[in-house]
């Protein structure tokens, strides 16, 4: 080794020693480069190849070498052994600092209540898809094209077959063309309606849809159904009741409300004096629609609920805006 060959080892040992980030990489440089058969003993040895003239030079630079590194490696191994020490100082028992940790918005609080009270008696989640085709979203569901549902001022159109989603309905039949008897299905999702924004109203709004179907299932299913929900959303004093109504996919179709949770149905402020609240949209799913998917002897009900008039009722929300304005002062009352 020459005198050159010497000061290109010390730039790399050096940065070796240097870049060694923990005990193991620490011993390991030490070894490879002290320890008794390192590099730095060889060079030793080999001094009495060099050049006589470069000798004295040679023997300082790789002392100078020698101590360097010892240095670099002690003072490493120094400063991660007090890191130690401060770590097994620290009382990992303390209770921790609070962070502002972000929690769920009233709507999503509203669905997964809603999903869990009919996951208790065996209904499953099942999702559609926001961008519907109006196969699924008006026809299969028995939606005529004359419909007024489909004109140009109620639905976001975006051409001739696809648009947002106005309701969860299409789901039902996704799932009953995927899927063969029995089925017992709540969809919850977003749903689209060209409405302009007031207290009551949004462009952007949430459903949950439900839908049962199986051999005999009645009108009768429905109503306790419907009647077990009440119940576990508004306590067990909550009154039911069906007026009828009319839904293209549903025949006979109802509409169902709740005793009014404010005044108990004597009449107040927020049933606006009738004692009811109105709370879902339901029926027997239509023959029609089960021929859409293909499906023989069975009946089924279907139901389905705005997200946000519960919420709204549940919370007493006095208008729909607040639920998407993203106001911390609002959404930290939750
Ligand atoms: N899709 C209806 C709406 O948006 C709500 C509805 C009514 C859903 C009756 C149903 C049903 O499944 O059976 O107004």
């Amino acid at each position: 080794m020459n005198l050159e060959e010497l000061s290109q080892l010390k730039e790399t040992a050096i940065s070796e020693a240097k870049a060694a980030s923990n005990v193991h990489e620490i011993e390991d440089v030490r070894i490879k480069y002290l320890s008794r058969k390192g590099v730095m003993p060889s060079v030793m040895k080999n001094l009495k190849n060099v050049a006589p003239e470069d000798r004295g030079v040679f023997g300082r630079t790789a002392n100078e070498l020698k101590n360097e590194l010892t240095t670099i490696l002690a003072t490493a191994k120094d400063s991660m052994a007090s890191a130690d020490a401060d770590a097994s100082d620290f009382d990992f028992t303390l209770p921790g600092e609070w962070k502002n940790t972000g929690k769920s918005h009233p709507i999503s609080m509203v669905i997964d209540s809603v999903v869990e009270v009919f996951s208790k008696i065996g209904f499953t989640v099942a999702e559609g898809q926001d961008i519907e085709d109006r196969y699924h979203n008006f026809e299969a569901l028995n939606t005529p094209m004359y419909h007024p549902s489909l004109d140009q001022l109620d639905t976001f159109w975006f051409n001739d077959s696809q648009l947002l989603r106005t309701q969860t309905s299409p789901v039902q039949i996704r799932v009953m063309e995927s899927q063969k008897p029995p089925v017992r299905i709540v969809t919850p999702g977003r749903c689209y309606r060209r409405d302009t924004t007031d207290a009551t109203h949004s462009a952007n709004f949430h459903q949950i849809e439900g839908l049962y179907v199986d051999e005999n299932v009645s009108l009768a299913d429905l109503k306790s159904v419907l009647a077990y929900f009440a119940k576990e959303v508004m306590g067990k004093d909550v009154k039911v009741r069906f007026r009828p109504h009319f839904f293209p996919f549903t025949e006979p179709s109802v509409e169902c409300d709740f005793s009014c949770h404010v005044c108990g149905g004597k009449g107040c402020r927020v049933c606006k004096g009738s004692g009811w609240i109105e709370i879902a949209g339901a029926g027997m799913v239509d023959p029609r629609v089960f021929e859409c998917v293909g499906y023989e002897g069975v009946t089924g009900f279907a139901f389905g609920m705005g997200i946000e008039r519960i919420a709204m009722i549940k919370y007493g929300i006095p208008d729909i805006r607040f639920l998407y304005e993203n106001d911390a002062r609002f959404l930290n009352q939750f």
